[in-house]
C-alpha cells in the first residue's frame, strides 16, 4: 500500500484547523507541507509560523517540501516548527551533500526533490544518504496542473537505481496525482503519493485519500 500525503497547498486556509482534523481523521499517512519562496519557483506560499500552528492539530508525519534557495538557512527553523522530513530541491543546492547531512544532523528525514527536466541519474551519489526522492510530476510552483505522462518513465528509472544501489530511499511522486493515474503511478514504483487539488477539491476528501491508499492492487 502507497503512502498518502495530501498536499494542504489546495485546502481552505479560512478552516485550516477543520482541514487539519480531516486528515488527522483519515487514511493519510503525511500531511505534506509546500513552501515557496517566489524566488526557487514563481510562486510564495506559507511558511514557519503557520506550520508551527498546524504542528498542534496532529501527531502525524510533517513532509516538507521546501521549493526554496538557499534551504540551509533555514533548516532548524523548520525542525523547531514541527517539521519530521525536510525536502530540499537538488536545482536549488549547490552543496546536497552538505544540506543532507544537515538535515539529519538535525535529527529529520532528508528527501531530494527533482524537477520533470533533472534526470534521476543525477541521484547516484547520494541514493545511500538519503530517506526519499521526490519526483515533481509537474513543474513546481502550482498546484492543480496535469500530471506529465514521461514521469512513469522516471519512476521506473528510479526505481531501478534504488534497487541497484540497495538504497532505502522511497519514492514520492508530486503534481497531478489522482485517482484516475494514481495505480499507474503506484505500479510504476512510487511508495508515497502526494495529491492536492484532487482531494481537496472533491466533495469527499476522506474517500478520495482512502482510494489513493488502495491505488496499484
Ligand atoms: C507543487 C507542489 C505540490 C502541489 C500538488 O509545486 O509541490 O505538492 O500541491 O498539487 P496537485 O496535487 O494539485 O498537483
Ligand atoms: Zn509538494
Amino acid at each position: 500500500m502507497p503512502l498518502v500525503a495530501p498536499s494542504l497547498l489546495a485546502s481552505d486556509f479560512l478552516h485550516l484547523d477543520r482541514e487539519c482534523k480531516m486528515l488527522d481523521q483519515s487514511e493519510a499517512d503525511y500531511f505534506h507541507l509546500d513552501v515557496m519562496d517566489g524566488r526557487f519557483v514563481p510562486n510564495i506560499s506559507y511558511g514557519l509560523p503557520v506550520i508551527k500552528q498546524l504542528r498542534k492539530t496532529t501527531k502525524k508525519f510533517f513532509d516538507v517540501h521546501l521549493m526554496i534557495v538557499e534551504p540551509e538557512k533555514y533548516a532548524e527553523a523548520f525542525k523547531d516548527a514541527g517539521a519530521d522530513g525536510l525536502t530540499v530541491h537538488y536545482e536549488a543546492c549547490a552543496h546536497l551533500h552538505r544540506n543532507i547531512q544537515q538535515i539529519h544532523q538535525l535529527g529529520m528525514r532528508a528527501g531530494v526533490a527533482i524537477n520533470p527536466h533533472t534526470t534521476v541519474d543525477l541521484l547516484k551519489d547520494v541514493i545511500n544518504d538519503i530517506d526519499l526522492v521526490l519526483l515533481m510530476s509537474v513543474n513546481p510552483g502550482f498546484g492543480g496542473q496535469k500530471f506529465i505522462p514521461h514521469s512513469i518513465e522516471k519512476i521506473k528509472d528510479l526505481k531501478a537505481l534504488i534497487q541497484r544501489y540497495n538504497s532505502k530511499a522511497l519514492i514520492e511522486v508530486d503534481g497531478g496525482v489522482s485517482t484516475e493515474n494514481a495505480n499507474e503511478i503506484v505500479r510504476a514504483g512510487a511508495d508515497v503519493l502526494v495529491a492536492g487539488s484532487s482531494v481537496f477539491n472533491a466533495p469527499d476528501p476522506a474517500d478520495v485519500i482512502l482510494r489513493l491508499k488502495n491505488a496499484g492492487k
